[in-house]
């Protein structure tokens, strides 16, 4: 018997919900996009005429009341993800939500506690790279037992500087640069170190470009070092500010082996050669990373909320992330170490 397409609903059009919209419109298998919410009547039009959405709304609540919907891609500010994830679930919908679930991990718990009360329901988080083929490649290299034991996860998000300061103006609801960014490598050395319990953690961090962060008491750098329990440790870097492009990468060490992910921000294979000597093209932005993953994930909730695979990422991923995020940004802002 074949497993009806799935009917899925899409809630925020801005930079990156656009681009779920267009996967789950054109690339999906066994999905439909059916509908989509936004404030922003222009984002509505866009749907409408690129994507032949048919039913476009201008609240959450008008999409959920649409009884043909079975799921909702949630692709709205952080501030909303956890009360949107409640009011999916309570409306009988699965619901993707993107990074981070919240800023806050007594709101991640209670999100958690509804989900239980739904367990039919699939309530997935947006951690792409752990569908990047390459992080894939690590994990199962790790699990194979190629590194021994995996004892220190060294990672880092690294954007290239946007003078047009985008991220400045979101800094007041981004949750700084620990929430925004640091949290994919936090669920990555989580995902790499076999999901070990964090016990302290430490931060620093630096204003090198874009002075109006300080209002925020938020930075363009920032470093954290995570403790965890059995001696595993994890060590980030995140930086707003890079001169050449977007600079994902991760290297995991164990006892008999270690890996390294995307270093060198390669764009492509190509290398040129001139009197400056030799080097290659530079990824620009995560989009440029990360798009193969960015449907892949989109695959694995559908196929999950379909029952053709279990969601490979639970809520609980999305709660351990901000417990970790948050003691690194109190760290950052106290000078101190703070313990989990
Ligand atoms: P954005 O500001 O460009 O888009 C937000 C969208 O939400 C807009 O379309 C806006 O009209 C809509 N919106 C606002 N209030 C709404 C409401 N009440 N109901 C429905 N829609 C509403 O933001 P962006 O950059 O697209 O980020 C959205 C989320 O995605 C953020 O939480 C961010 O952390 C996350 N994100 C995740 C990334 C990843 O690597 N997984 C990368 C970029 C963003």
């Amino acid at each position: 018997m074949s497993i009806p397409t799935l009917n899925v609903g899409i809630a925020g059009l801005g930079r990156l919900g656009k681009r779920h919209a267009e996967q789950l419109a054109r690339h999906t298998p066994g999905a439909c996009l059916v509908a989509a919410c936004s404030p922003v009547t222009a984002e509505l039009d866009w749907a409408r005429s690129e994507l032949g959405v048919g039913r476009c709304h201008g609240t959450l609540d008008a999409l959920l009341a649409d009884p043909d919907v079975d799921a909702v891609v949630l692709v709205t500010p952080t501030t909303l993800h956890a009360d949107q994830t409640i009011a999916c679930l309570r409306a009988g919908k699965h619901v993707f939500v993107e990074k981070p679930l919240s800023l806050d991990v007594a709101t991640c718990e209670a999100v958690e506690a509804v989900a239980k009360e739904h367990p039919n329901l699939v309530a997935m988080v947006g951690f792409v790279r752990r569908f990047d083929p390459s992080y894939a490649e690590a994990k199962a290299a790790i699990d194979s037992g190629d590194l021994g034991k995996p004892f220190l996860v060294r990672s880092q998000t690294c954007d290239q500087n946007d003078e047009s300061g985008f991220f400045v103006r979101f800094a007041g609801s981004s949750g700084g640069i620990f929430m925004d960014c640091s949290v994919h490598d936090i669920d990555l050395a989580r995902w790499m170190l076999g999901n070990p319990k964090a016990t302290r953690a430490f931060a620093s961090g630096t204003i090198a470009l874009h002075p109006a962060l300080a209002e925020h008491g938020d930075v363009d750098n920032g470093m954290g070092i995570v403790e965890f329990e059995g001696g595993q440790r994890a060590v980030f870097y995140a930086s707003r500010t890079m001169p050449h492009g977007h600079e994902t990468t991760t290297e995991v060490i164990g006892t008999t082996g270690t890996l390294q992910v995307g270093m060198g921000a390669h764009l492509s294979r190509v290398q040129y050669r001139d009197a400056c000597g030799v080097g290659h093209r530079a990824l620009p932005d995560f989009f440029a990373r990360f798009g193969d993953a960015f449907r892949l994930e989109m695959e694995a909730f559908v196929a999950a909320c379909r029952g053709e695979r279990p969601s490979p990422l639970t809520l609980n991923d999305a709660t351990e992330a901000t417990r970790i995020g948050q003691a690194l940004t109190q760290s950052l802002r106290s000078g101190m170490p703070v313990a989990l």
